[in-house]
């Protein structure tokens, strides 16, 4: 009777086990658990009075009426990392995970202040870095609106910090790679922020799940290249085409504002000569379509700008190619075309492309330059085409420092289209 007894305990034990590890993943190769799923032991909570629990393997944080913002933080303290959690938050409640952040008796009062991953379901601001607690607002200067981010479900995040750089991706897809200013902490803990709410608001809540960490030696970049590069090994990108007509003047109008952005940032490895503090060049793309058009918005992130050399490919430039009938071909069908436009505004094209296919303006921005542009549609075009775009840098070299390729990591893009990704023009 009584080992029947302890062998139903056992089963029992074993059950809850079960159980509770289908919640909590074991930590990927070199990375440590955060949130062991059963408690919130090496974490301890910072200035508001939201609920902090542990809820099916997760750790749920609920508002409280009239609290300021809570954080749940950890005991211990990092400097260069890689972070990966998953989050899931209710629409109406903003959140957000505290990076290399301090709490500090003769500042504020304690005030739970650095960097802050943003979490929100209500604006399509997801990933990028806000400045907690210190008045100065948002790190993240260009917040490009994007739909990497689902609302009401769970969000696997990405954080790696090392150095000056802070890069961001949401659900695999990058959103930020960002310069943080010498005036924020450099270490500090990771807080998971409940938002403060007014009174007779809520209660809302946010649950976090799968929290962990790897920290990195501070060597210049090294790892951030690495993170580029791996991204490259992910399949093939399909983005959408918004159904509309911009001006193409260089300016941002209105119509962009709710078209989802392809972030060109596969690293075209093989003809990356960046020495160290210099940067991949990337952008975010737009695309709107209408009758025989394609439209593009490029956004270029370049804090160097070199338009040179001898090569139009080896300036500052960004380049797009369409494959109309997504036959793929290899070399070029002449449904097939690559257009690009210099960070001056110079416009060349590919040996086989006719150029009068193509307007575009440029306009110089604060780290950067944006590209927009028409290409006019040499066929009658099915709901999907072949897609692809080129951001060629020159790190202020005179020479070609890196390319950065929307879906096709190889450089072959210019006379095959056995690469491109899928733009699928939605109406
Ligand atoms: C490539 C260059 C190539 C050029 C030809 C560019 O897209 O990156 O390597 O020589 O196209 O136009
Ligand atoms: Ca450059």
């Amino acid at each position: 009777m009584k080992s029947l007894t302890a062998s139903l305990a056992i089963a029992m034990i074993a059950m809850t086990v079960l159980i509770t590890s289908s919640f909590a993943q074991d930590a990927p190769e070199g990375f440590t658990s955060l949130f062991d799923g059963k408690s919130v032991d090496g974490w301890e909570q910072k200035n508001g009075t939201a609920t902090y629990e542990v809820v099916d393997g997760t750790v749920k944080g609920t508002t409280a009426e009239g609290s300021p913002n809570s954080f749940l933080c950890t005991t211990k303290e990092f400097g260069d990392f890689e972070l990966h959690f998953e989050v899931k938050c209710d629409p109406e409640l903003n959140s957000g995970v505290q990076i290399r952040s301090v709490s500090k008796p003769d500042y504020k009062k304690g005030r739970v202040h650095g960097p802050q991953v943003e979490i929100a379901g209500l604006t399509k601001v997801s990933g990028f870095v806000y400045s907690e607690g210190t008045g100065r607002g948002w790190i993240s200067q260009t917040r490009t609106e994007h739909s990497n981010y689902k609302k009401d479900d769970w969000n696997k995040y990405r954080v790696v910090a090392q150095g000056n750089r802070v890069q961001t991706w949401i659900n695999g897809e990058s959103v930020e790679d960002l310069e943080i200013p010498a005036v924020e902490p450099v270490k500090g803990f990771i807080g998971l922020q409940v938002h403060g709410i007014g009174k007779k608001a809520g209660p809302f809540s946010v649950q976090w799940k799968n929290i962990f960490i790897k920290e990195l030696v501070a060597e210049a970049g090294a790892a951030a290249e690495e993170t580029d590069k791996s991204n490259a090994k992910e399949g093939t990108r399909e983005g959408k085409a918004m159904h509309g007509t911009p001006v193409v003047d260089g300016k941002i109008d209105d119509i962009w504002k709710d078209v989802p952005a392809l972030m060109t940032n596969r690293d075209v490895e093989i003809e990356n000569t960046l020495e160290e503090g210099q940067k991949l060049a990337t952008a975010s793309v737009k695309c709107l379509w209408d009758d025989g058009h394609l439209y593009c918005l490029a956004e270029v992130k370049d804090d160097k700008i070199g338009t040179e050399s001898f090569d139009d490919w080896a300036q500052d430039s960004v380049e797009f190619f369409v494959d109309e009938n997504m036959s793929k071909s290899s070399p070029y069908d002449d449904d097939d075309a690559q257009y690009r436009t210099s960070a001056a505004g110079a416009e060349t094209y590919g040996a086989s492309t006719d150029g009068e296919n193509y307007t575009s303006k440029v306009t110089k921005v604060d780290g950067g330059y944006i590209v927009e542009a028409c290409i006019k549609l040499k066929t009658e075009v099915g709901k999907k085409i072949g897609f692809d775009v080129q951001v060629n840098n020159d790190p202020g070299t005179g020479f070609r420092g890196s390319i950065a390729k929307w879906n096709d990591a190889t450089n072959n893009t210019w006379e095959s289209m056995s690469g491109v990704g899928v733009l699928e023009l939605v109406k």
